[in-house]
């Protein structure tokens, strides 16, 4: 049998609470932020998408954090293992979930990489009149998937260094590692973001860029599609669900608050969420007035497309611009670093319990599989289409599937809800009452039941 029920004598640990806090935002603040939320919010009813994304914080978000701090803190292990606690069969739900992971970190790691090499060419705005041509271009050509030459100098080689950076993280260990990396990229993080807001805030145009992206489309909210989007984002955007968070809360001591750093986690994220989005259409409304068109006229407000084509073109029509650009696509990089490295976290500390690796063993064999892929997969033309095909179903399918699943055996099946509670409320200053259980027990399953098969059926259709 692996030495997988045997917890290791001393298990790693953050130096505190402050370094839990520091790791646990920063991987919740990441591309989810900056690149994917401007963009589903404009998409998916503007202003309006924030009642959907509210009600999801309160009526999921928090409350899933708060079940995968339970389940890390109690049972004291990555997703498998404190499942596997709980119940030996329940160990599968934990597999599913660094699954899913797993496949997020393989695109995730090559925006990083795209995102380095912008930063890059940035300070020649070396994308010249053409930002569609230049580069992501690459990938939208048809035909037969092949490599290209562009891609193997422009992401395959940022790849190599995104991967060794984050093998070198880990295999420092949680305190002198990834506990590290964020006391340094965060605070960075935070203070060129600012920048890069204020900047774009007092562009001209930047109200026009406001109105696009807060005026609400009311007609939103009775589309199922809105509320998957929210609920989706907000998984994502937390890192729930996916046992990222169950592995971070297994690193805190025994007797550790963990329902007020949560909150904070939670608001922090949402605040540097609504944040990217006025910095982004800011941006955007300067590109609208500068070209004299409206925003809705302006291609590709959404996905890879606003940050690495869009944007771009923003860029260069900036006076200083090119610092501006290295501004953006650095804290694209250093947001994203924060988080994949608690993927890989994850992933890399369920290897090592399952089959009683040592930290540097299993960061080198987890870190080295999905780089090979990763490297693989982007060096090629069809990486964006997979790109779209993983964020369909790892994020809007799976990671609803896994949240299901995660309640539904918690509270109904190994009727555990009430054991968790009392833990976080035992650890905790800040208490729960009933209202979690029936949050996490009846109102979420039910929505994202109803919200999963409303995306099935429409993706199957
Ligand atoms: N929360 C991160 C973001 O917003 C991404 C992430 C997803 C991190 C899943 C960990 C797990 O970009």
């Amino acid at each position: 049998r692996s030495a997988a029920n045997t917890a290791p004598a001393e298990r790693e640990q953050w130096t505190g609470q402050t370094g839990f806090i520091l790791a646990a935002i920063g991987s919740a603040v990441g591309l989810g932020n900056i690149w994917r939320f401007p963009g589903v919010a404009y998409e998916n009813g503007g202003g309006a998408f924030l009642i959907p994304y509210l009600i999801a914080l309160l009526t999921a978000g928090i409350p899933i954090l708060f079940l995968d701090y339970s389940v890390g803190h109690r049972f004291r292990g990555t997703a498998p293992l404190a499942y596997r606690r709980i119940h030996p069969r329940a160990e599968l739900l934990g597999w599913f979930q660094i699954l899913l992971s797993f496949v997020i970190a393989v695109y995730y790691a090559a925006v990083i990489a795209w995102a380095g090499s912008y930063f890059v060419f940035s300070f020649g705005l070396q994308w010249g009149d053409d930002p569609q041509g230049f580069f992501l271009g690459e990938y939208l050509q048809v035909g037969e998937p092949t490599i290209s030459t562009t891609l193997v100098s422009a992401v395959a080689l940022p790849l190599v260094l995104t991967w060794a950076v984050i093998l070198i993280v880990l295999a420092l260990g949680v305190a002198k590692g990834v506990e590290k990396a964020n006391f340094i990229g965060l605070p960075l993080l935070v203070l060129a973001f600012l920048a890069l807001v204020v900047r774009a805030i007092t562009l001209p145009g930047a109200t026009d860029g406001l109105d696009a992206l807060f005026t609400p489309n009311w007609g939103a909210l009775t589309d199922p599609e809105v509320w998957i989007a929210a609920y989706a984002q907000i998984f994502f955007s937390l890192s729930i669900a996916f046992g990222i968070m169950v592995t971070y809360s297994s690193y805190r001591k025994r007797k550790s608050n963990m329902t007020s750093p949560g909150l904070v986690v939670a608001f922090a994220n949402s605040s540097f969420e609504v944040l990217a989005g006025i910095g982004v259409f800011s941006a955007l409304g300067f590109l609208a007035h500068q070209q004299g068109v409206g925003i809705a006229d302006i291609e590709g407000l959404t996905g890879p497309i606003l940050s690495f084509v869009t944007f771009p073109a923003v860029i260069s029509q900036m006076p200083g611009g090119s610092l501006f650009g290295a501004l953006f696509f650095g804290c694209l990089v250093v947001a994203g670093f924060t988080s994949i490295i608690s993927i890989l976290q994850g992933v890399s500390g369920s290897v090592q319990e399952k089959f009683g690796l040592g930290i540097r063993q299993s960061a080198v064999t987890v870190s080295a599989i999905c780089a090979v892929i990763s490297i693989a997969l982007f060096s090629t033309t069809s990486g964006l289409l997979a790109l779209d095909t993983v964020d369909q179903w790892a994020n809007n399918i799976g990671v609803v599937t896994s949240a299901i699943l995660m309640t539904l055996l918690l509270v109904w099946v190994l009727r555990r809800g009430e054991e968790l509670r009392f833990h976080l409320n035992a650890v905790s200053t800040f208490q729960i009452g009933r209202w979690w259980n029936f949050l996490i027990g009846v109102v979420g399953p039910v929505f994202l039941a109803y919200m999963l098969i409303q995306k099935v059926v429409s993706l199957l259709t």
